[in-house]
């Protein structure tokens, strides 16, 4: 094994792993892995109000890329926010301490009716980050494009600040399903922009949010967020890149996720959620659907060595092999210690390595 890493750069590496293509070991990056837990991050993020830093590709390049040197990981995820796209539907959005803030919420048609609609242009700042990570990491690292599921989107307008009950959407999907399915199409043509272009900027894979689809029965979810989904899958596979999907909650959705990969015989990737032993969940998927996850996000609040040997304790349960790529199972929390995402990734590389 020892000679042949040297034929797999992190981005092959990624890219097989996300076909089930063989290689040396398992491949890792971690959800959230830009972000307030890292001080180098922080020291970015004073100079600029959050919004800004995801428009601000120069700025948003250098806090996409820190992860690469300050835990190990091989891959950037592009910094941005899942709800920018909102902005192109005519949501008004604003982040304070407390998280994100649409200010003109929608409960009914005519919250939507006034509103215009702003076109994704191919130059957004997304895409200009994109290059511009390029250009700072060279061919040999993977960048991940992502977007939110236009459900989850939904959630949020719907909100308007989110709460744990998510009372808004819960009563818009009872009481005007239909009008709930107009925004929906709305969100979907501007999330499938945001994603093309980042796609045509130069992501190599993308990432699809649904964050929030569990609160869904599994038929709500195959009529409410099926749909659009496979739309984003779609365009990830008309333009030949791999798609990975996470669902907070995935368990009560993997027919449906199964479903997915036989309309669309796309190459996609589930991101397991930490709810569930990821053996099960490759159990139930169709064998051409590779995995990603699972370790739950708060082992790393125990500091490194504990962190560790969890990677290891996962890898006992679920031996390295093709078609896998480490990650957590929902993204790194902010109070985590820097030294416990690096003890993670380390033990990744280490515990990782395919059996022949
Ligand atoms: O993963 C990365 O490092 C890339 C960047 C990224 C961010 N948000 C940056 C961010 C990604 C991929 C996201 C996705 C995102 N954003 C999701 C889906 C993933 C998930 O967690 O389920 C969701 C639901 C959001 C919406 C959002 N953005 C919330 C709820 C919050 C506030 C709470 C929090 O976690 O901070 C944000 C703000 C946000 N997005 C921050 C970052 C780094 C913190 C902003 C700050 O500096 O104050």
């Amino acid at each position: 094994m020892a000679d042949s890493s040297a034929s797999f750069t992190p981005r092959t590496r990624l890219l097989r792993a996300l076909t089930g293509e063989p290689a040396d070991r398992v491949p890792v990056w971690l959800m959230r892995q830009a972000g307030r837990y890292l001080p180098q991050y922080q020291a970015v993020r004073r100079q600029y109000d959050f919004l800004t830093l995801c428009k601000t590709p120069l700025a948003a390049a250098e806090v996409s890329i820190q992860p690469l040197e300050a835990i190990g990981s091989e891959a950037v995820i592009i910094f941005n926010d899942i709800l920018l796209p909102l902005e192109h539907a005519g949501a008004r959005i604003a982040f304070d301490e407390r998280g994100p803030l649409i200010s003109n919420p929608i409960a009914e048609p005519k919250d939507l009716a006034g509103l215009s609609e702003r076109e994704v242009i191919q130059d957004e700042p997304v895409a200009g980050t994109i290059r511009e990570v390029r250009r700072r990491i060279g061919p040999d690292w993977p960048i991940l494009g992502f977007v939110g599921a236009p459900f989850t989107l939904a959630a949020y307008w719907v909100e308007g600040r989110m709460g744990r009950e998510l009372a808004g959407i819960r009563k818009l999907r009872k009481s005007q399903p239909d009008f709930l399915l107009k925004l929906l199409d709305r969100i979907t043509r501007a999330a499938i922009d945001y994603l093309r272009i980042q796609i045509e900027a130069g992501a190599d894979a993308v990432q699809i949010f649904d964050t929030w689809g569990a609160i869904l029965n599994v038929e709500d979810w195959a009529r409410f967020s099926a749909p659009s989904i496979r739309m984003l899958i779609n365009v990830a596979k008309s333009h030949g890149v791999p798609a990975i999907l996470y669902i907070g909650g995935c368990e009560p959705y993997l027919d449906e996720v199964n479903r997915l990969y036989r309309e669309t015989r796309a190459s996609l990737c589930l991101s397991v959620d930490w709810r569930m032993e990821l053996a099960a969940a490759r159990e139930r998927l169709d064998p051409g659907i590779t995995v990603q996850g699972n370790l739950d996000p708060k082992t790393l609040l125990e500091g490194p060595s504990v962190a560790a040997s969890a990677v290891a304790a996962l890898f006992e349960k679920y031996p390295p092999r093709p078609g896998y790529i480490f990650n957590l199972g929902h993204g790194v929390l902010p109070a985590t210690p820097v030294e416990s995402a690096r003890a993670v990734i380390e033990a990744v590389k280490r515990f990782g390595v395919y059996c022949s």
